[in-house]
């Protein structure tokens, strides 16, 4: 059951900066607006829907024909992979927590401006069924001219588990083939468009065709360079030895992408992926952080 707003803008809202409104779907939303920048959250999945610093154009894409419902995972955004990144038999991709209800946990603003959003989720008895472990999860949003998001995967069971995790955020771009991805040069990748083989890159990412490639064992800050803006998003990350690189190019369907929406969007994906699992011991956290800037 989705929570009152009412109920959420009296317990959290911050006058003039925060608060939650009815968003598609029915789904409850989170509006950011600061001097700084503005920001919309879906409290279903902690899905950052949007991200704008002040003066510039949409940093964080959203497909025009993104599915807004209780239980669909949203086209765009930044939906959050946990405890599996990727597919797995029978069970939904990229784990269950992008579909499920968070709750909110706090809303503050810091000493610089930047609204600081908590929301948190624990295991119930419906995440038992797919994944049988004890788990708090906290996703640590804060909005500002650069963005922050940091999730705190904690063990609150009695057993070790291991997970793959992502903050996978897809980007705004003028033109995907007129866009490099600087920072891999190097990196040994898993290319999932030739069946998972191993590969190298030499020199920067670039777009002609299907990419889909997860580097391994890479902790560096990445750089999306825009050439038709001229324009380069920054994404460095902690707590991260993977980074995915995504573009499903033309003939990839999908019910909630519009046709030619491949064009203006890229995903680089703050990961824990392929063989960089998160090993927790009871009552241990792992703590994951992705930083945008323009
Ligand atoms: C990427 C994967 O992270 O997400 C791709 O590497 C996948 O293989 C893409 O197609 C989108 O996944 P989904 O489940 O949101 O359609």
């Amino acid at each position: 059951m989705n929570p009152s707003l009412d109920m959420l803008n009296r317990q959290f809202a911050l006058p003039g900066a925060l608060h939650f409104v009815n968003g598609s779907g029915d789904l409850p939303v989170v509006e950011i607006q600061t001097p700084l920048a503005s920001a919309r959250v879906a409290l279903q999945g902690a899905h950052l829907l949007a991200w704008q610093p002040a003066g510039a154009t949409p940093v964080i894409w959203l497909s025009q024909a993104a599915m807004f419902a209780p239980g669909t995972p949203v086209r765009g955004g930044v939906p959050v992979c946990w405890p599996w990144f990727g597919a797995r038999d029978g069970l939904p991709a990229h784990g269950f927590v992008r579909t499920r209800m968070w709750q909110v946990r706090a809303a503050s603003t810091d000493e610089t401006g930047q609204v600081v959003l908590r929301l948190g989720l624990q295991d119930d008895a419906d995440t038992r069924a797919l994944w049988d472990h004890a788990f708090d999860l906290e996703l640590v949003l804060t909005v500002g001219t650069t963005l922050g998001m940091t999730l705190i995967s904690r063990n609150t069971g009695d057993q070790p588990f291991t997970l793959t995790d992502a903050l996978h955020t897809y980007f705004c771009v003028a033109d995907i083939e007129r866009t490099t991805v600087q920072g891999l040069d190097g990196c040994d990748y898993l290319d999932k468009v030739q069946n998972f083989a191993w590969a190298r890159q030499s020199g920067p990412v670039e777009f002609a065709d299907e990419t889909d490639r997860i580097y391994v064992d890479t902790t560096a800050d990445c750089l999306i360079e825009d050439q038709v803006q001229r324009r380069s998003i920054r994404v460095s990350k902690r707590g991260s030895s993977s980074t995915v690189v995504w573009n499903p190019w033309r003939d990839k369907v999908f019910a909630d992408m519009a046709a030619g929406e491949y064009q203006q969007m890229l995903c680089v994906e703050t990961c824990n992926a392929g063989p960089d699992q998160v090993n927790l011991t009871p009552g241990q956290s792992h703590v994951l952080t992705a930083h945008i800037s323009l």
